[in-house]
C-alpha cells in the first residue's frame, strides 16, 4: 500500500515536468510528420533576424522588432508597448514549455511579420534556434 503512494506521488511529481521538457521535441516530431527535414539553429537564427516588408505600410518588421536581438533581455511590443518577458529559455525558465502558446503566438507572430504563416520547416528551425539561447 505504501509503495503504491509513492508510486503515484512520483508519478504526479514527475508527469508535468515530462510534458514541459517535451513541448519543444513534441512540436518538432509534428513538422517533420508534415515533410520537414532535419532542424537547423543556423538557419533559425536567420530567419529570426531577417527583415520583411509589409506591404500596406512599407514598414520593416522581423522578430526582433519586439522581441530584441539580445533575447536575454526583455521585449517590448512595438504596438501596444507592452514588456514582452525575456525569450531565452536559460533566463526564462517558462519559456518553450507549452504547446499551445508556442503554436498560437507562432501563427500571430509569423502573420505580422513574414505576411504569412511560417512553414514546418521555419518552425523546427526557428525552435532549434531558440531553445539553446
Ligand atoms: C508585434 C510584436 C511581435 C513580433 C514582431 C514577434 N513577436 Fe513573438 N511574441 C510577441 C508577444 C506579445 C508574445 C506573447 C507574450 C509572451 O510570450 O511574452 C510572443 C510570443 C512568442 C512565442 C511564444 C513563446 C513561448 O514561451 O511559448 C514565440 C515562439 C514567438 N513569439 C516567436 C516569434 C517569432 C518566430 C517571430 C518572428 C517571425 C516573432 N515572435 C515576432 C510579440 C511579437
Amino acid at each position: 500500500m505504501k509503495r503504491k503512494l509513492v508510486v503515484i506521488t512520483a508519478l504526479i511529481f514527475a508527469a508535468p515536468m515530462a510534458v514541459q521538457a517535451d513541448a519543444i521535441s513534441q512540436l518538432q516530431a509534428d513538422y517533420q510528420a508534415k515533410g520537414a527535414e532535419s532542424f537547423s539553429a543556423a538557419a533559425g537564427e536567420v530567419l529570426w533576424n531577417k527583415p520583411f516588408k509589409d506591404p500596406k505600410s512599407g514598414q520593416e518588421r522581423r522578430c526582433t522588432t519586439c522581441h530584441t536581438t539580445d533575447l536575454t533581455q526583455p521585449g517590448k511590443h512595438t504596438r501596444t508597448g507592452k514588456v514582452i518577458e525575456p525569450m531565452a529559455p536559460s533566463v526564462n525558465p517558462k519559456r518553450l514549455t507549452e504547446v499551445k502558446k508556442i503554436k498560437k503566438w507562432f501563427v500571430r507572430n509569423c502573420k505580422w511579420t513574414l505576411g504569412r504563416e511560417c512553414t514546418a520547416q521555419e518552425k523546427g528551425d526557428l525552435l532549434a534556434f531558440l531553445k539553446n539561447l
